[in-house]
């Protein structure tokens, strides 16, 4: 499979269509980026990397770190996890508070933002340096110190977090929460203002593409059954209430983040990062998804 050439094919035409979408901006900060640029990085189980564009160059994964907390907690959790958060696709926006009401402060999946929270707080419990922790953690699975913190993003999140902060109050108030909030917001919005490109983002997702053994950090990340689920919970949860498109027109386990980056991996084949800032209105990237279903449609295999 030539990937050099499909990724290249892929970026032409995205770029010739040139769909739009707005920048995220509920977190000023992000509003800053420049909203032209794009980038995809493709890498294949033998670590080869193929880029385009801008693949470079570092942008705010924001909810794609859900999926590495996510992983350092299901090591130490396993199947206790699933009583304090479920995994069901949402159908409703990524920070919707309402729903978390009627289902008595247990959150559909861990992707939302209120199932975010619970899993950072699991960690919080278990992590006795959650961030330097976190950090380290994803800069193993790239096989690189790659890991930044904006720290004028995470303070804009600090600044405009009202409804994060709500919805950990929230969980408290239904006993879903155990430690203090204000901690854990700090995890969570240093997670979320974490930078890296998409060749060292697509790096730290090559594991889930790899029945969990990483060929970067040169170890077995966690199990396959482990791997198969978080696998799965991208397919029916990564994209909020767009992941059913999302599995419709792509057809892999993903993870989008509002800064406007999407990962995804196709199982003992390769992962893959997409960015560009530009979003629709369930807050993921246009021009990713366009990227992704684009590569999909070429390939000469495909998940299902
Ligand atoms: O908590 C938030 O709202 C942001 N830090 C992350 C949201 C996000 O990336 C949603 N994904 N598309």
């Amino acid at each position: 499979m030539d990937y050099k050439q499909i990724i290249e094919e892929v970026y032409q035409e995205v770029q010739e269509e040139n769909q739009r979408g707005k920048v995220a901006d509920y977190i000023p900060e992000l509003a800053t980026v420049s909203p032209d640029q794009f980038g995809i990085a493709l890498v294949d189980l033998k670590g080869n990397v193929y880029g385009v564009g801008d693949y470079q160059v570092p942008f705010s994964i924001q909810s794609i770190s859900k999926v590495h907390t996510l992983t350092m907690v299901f090591n130490v959790f396993n199947n206790k996890l699933w009583s304090r958060v479920n995994v069901e696709p949402s159908g409703d926006p990524f920070n919707s508070i309402a729903q978390l009401e009627y289902e008595k402060g247990i959150p559909r999946n861990p992707f939302i933002n209120a199932g975010a929270l619970v899993i950072t707080d699991a960690l919080c419990s278990k992590f006795e340096k959650p961030i330097q922790q976190i950090t380290e953690f994803i800069n193993e699975l790239a096989g690189e110190t790659c890991v930044k913190i904006n720290g004028d993003v995470k303070s804009s999140e600090f600044k405009h977090g009202e409804r994060n902060t709500a919805l950990a109050y929230f969980l408290k108030s239904y006993k879903n929460f155990n430690n203090n909030i204000d901690e854990v917001l700090e995890v969570y919005f240093s997670q979320c203002a974490i930078e890296m490109s998409c060749v060292d983002l697509a790096k730290s997702f090559s594991f889930l593409a790899n029945d969990g053994f990483s060929i970067f950090a040169k170890q077995q990340i966690i199990s396959e059954s482990s791997a198969r689920r978080i696998n799965a919970l991208m397919l029916t949860c990564g994209f909020y209430d767009e992941a059913g498109e999302f599995a419709y027109r792509v057809g892999l386990p993903g993870k989008s983040g509002v800064g406007g980056g999407v990962a995804a991996v196709m199982p003992h084949k390769f992962s893959i990062a997409v960015w560009s800032p530009e979003l629709n209105d369930k807050g993921n990237s246009v021009k990713a998804i366009k990227a992704l279903e684009l590569l999909t449609d070429k390939l000469s295999f495909s998940l299902f």
